[in-house]
């Protein structure tokens, strides 16, 4: 199978925002207690935070961590998780049907994200709260002092305030399984009056409405609209959240997710587009794919076996080569969208649907889509060029024809540009060829590629390292050509100087 491409930095999508490499930390099963937090571990810190783990986030290479939910959110009383801990209420999370001990809330976040040197993105409860709440929060997190709530946080150890930058109104009020749930007028009135009342107190707030759970929703597109009717003078983004999982065998289908995705943000994007059009608005607004991944939702229901049990063992797939070869498509996907994708967020970071995995007491270790992400992470920083690639195609159940390439290229200095591409066909490789004239390319520094004859395999505690990226030889430049094979059902990195 043969594929082509054209990288000429005359030709730009925009520039990568480096929020765009976010990950999502939920009180769900065990992505905090015994995932970021496990006081008594031999790798904890003092404050209960493992070390093993914040290693590991660092080489992931995450910018932006949202916090503390997800479903959790909609049902969660913040002031639950900060002050003297002898004092925190143990609570049910009916989201989870599990038991929330509320031993880490706001403070200890705020200090994972400053080890993990990230930013944090703060989501509300707009589902059983409102914007009296939503203002208490904020002035709890930025307000300096003299007041109630802000010298409450000096109290419990916090003098300067957490300036906190992005926050999410709600999460996912447009599904029925979300505690107060609700219709899109209803979501965007409340949404509307929150964020005016925070932008009354922090003026300089980064807001994120709800867009639809996912493209699927019998709402979707009519719900943006509506919700943006009310918001769109009042917010900088709105949300898109999406997984996919490998069903009745058809691994074509889900090799080609990202057409799913690629479809999600262009309607998104037309909606924005038109609801501007609409209200009469110079803004142009941005996305935030807040939640982002594979997910094999089949796997437990907590809903119908509810144990009520303290950090359960919940969501915690344990993903193929196959897997980490979509996710990196879809990384693909949200760079080629960066001039209006400008904030997404793998969900979730550690155990939960997760890039990370641990055991209580023993050892932490990568997933295969670790390494995918990491590799984004780190060299999709610059500019993306635009790119049309053309290659072989074959015929999916769900999306019909597509290409066996996907790709794209970032410039990430005046000499360097990355391209990331990912071979889909499971049974051959494909030789790209590539015309880097206009790049000026004469060398190809590294060909990193992520791929094993076995598609299923994963890494597990066991055997932790059995799915890693390796170096390939072979890729060349030559007179202004770029040849390289990509392996099949693979990811690569092809950095090039
Ligand atoms: O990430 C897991 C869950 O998926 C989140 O709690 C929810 O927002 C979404 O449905």
């Amino acid at each position: 199978a043969r594929a082509s491409l054209t990288i000429d930095p005359a030709f730009q999508v925009g520039e990568v925002n480096p929020r765009l490499f976010g990950s999502f930390v939920e009180h769900l099963g065990r992505c905090v207690y015994t995932g970021i937090h496990e006081p008594g571990h031999p790798a904890a810190r003092e404050d209960g935070l493992r070390q093993d783990v914040l290693d590991l986030v660092r080489e992931l290479g995450v910018t932006l961590v949202r916090y503390p939910g997800g479903n959790f959110v909609s049902g969660y009383r913040w002031e639950d998780g900060v002050g003297p801990l002898t004092e925190r209420p143990r609570r049910l999370d009916p989201a989870w049907c599990s038991v929330e001990t509320n031993e880490f809330g706001l403070n200890e976040f705020m200090r994972f994200v400053e080890v993990a040197g990230v930013e944090p993105m703060m989501a509300l409860n707009l589902g059983t709260r409102g914007p009296q709440e939503a203002r208490e929060l904020l002035e709890y997190c930025n307000h300096p002092g003299g007041t109630a709530w802000s010298d409450l946080r000096r109290s419990h150890g916090h003098d300067e305030p957490h300036r906190i930058g992005f926050w999410c109104l709600g999460n996912e009020l447009d599904g029925p399984w979300q505690m107060g749930h609700k219709t899109a007028e209803e979501y965007g009135r409340i949404a509307a009056e929150t964020a005016r009342v925070m932008r009354m107190v922090d003026p300089g707030v980064d807001l994120v409405a709800c867009g639809s759970s996912n493209s699927a929703m019998p709402t979707f597109a009519a719900w943006e609209s509506t919700v943006l009717e009310h918001t769109y003078e009042h917010v900088d983004h709105i949300s898109c959240h999406a997984y996919y999982e490998e069903s009745g065998g058809d691994v074509d289908s889900f090799l080609a997710s990202a057409q799913d995705m690629e479809h999600f943000i262009d309607s998104v994007v037309a909606t924005c587009d038109h609801v501007r059009a609409k209200v009469r608005s110079t803004k142009r607004l941005e996305l935030s794919f807040d939640e982002w991944n594979v997910w094999y939702r089949g796997l437990r229901d907590p809903a119908t076996e509810p144990e009520w049990e303290v950090a359960p063992r919940l969501l915690e797939d344990n993903y193929t080569l196959t897997d980490a070869v979509v996710v990196g498509s879809l990384l693909v996907t949200l760079l080629r969208h960066c001039d209006r994708v400008t904030a997404a967020c793998l969900a979730q970071l550690v155990n939960v649907i997760a890039p990370i995995m641990t055991e209580p007491g023993g050892p932490a270790w990568r997933q295969t889509t670790f390494f995918p992400f990491a590799d984004a992470a780190r060299h999709g920083r610059g500019r993306v060029l635009r790119v049309e690639p053309h290659s072989t195609k074959h015929d999916t159940a769900q999306y019909g024809e597509v290409d066996l390439l996907h790709a794209t290229a970032v410039q990430e200095d005046e000499d360097t540009v990355t391209v990331f591409a990912v071979n889909r066909a499971t049974d051959r490789p494909l030789e790209l060829v590539a015309d880097v004239r206009g790049a000026g390319s004469t060398r190809v520094l590294e060909h990193r590629v992520l791929a094993d004859p076995d598609r299923h395999s994963r890494n597990t505690a066991a055997e932790p390292d059995r799915v890693r990226p390796r170096r390939l030889d072979g890729a060349v430049v030559e007179g202004g050509t770029l040849t390289a094979t990509l392996p099949p059902l693979s990811w690569n990195v092809l950095r090039l100087q």
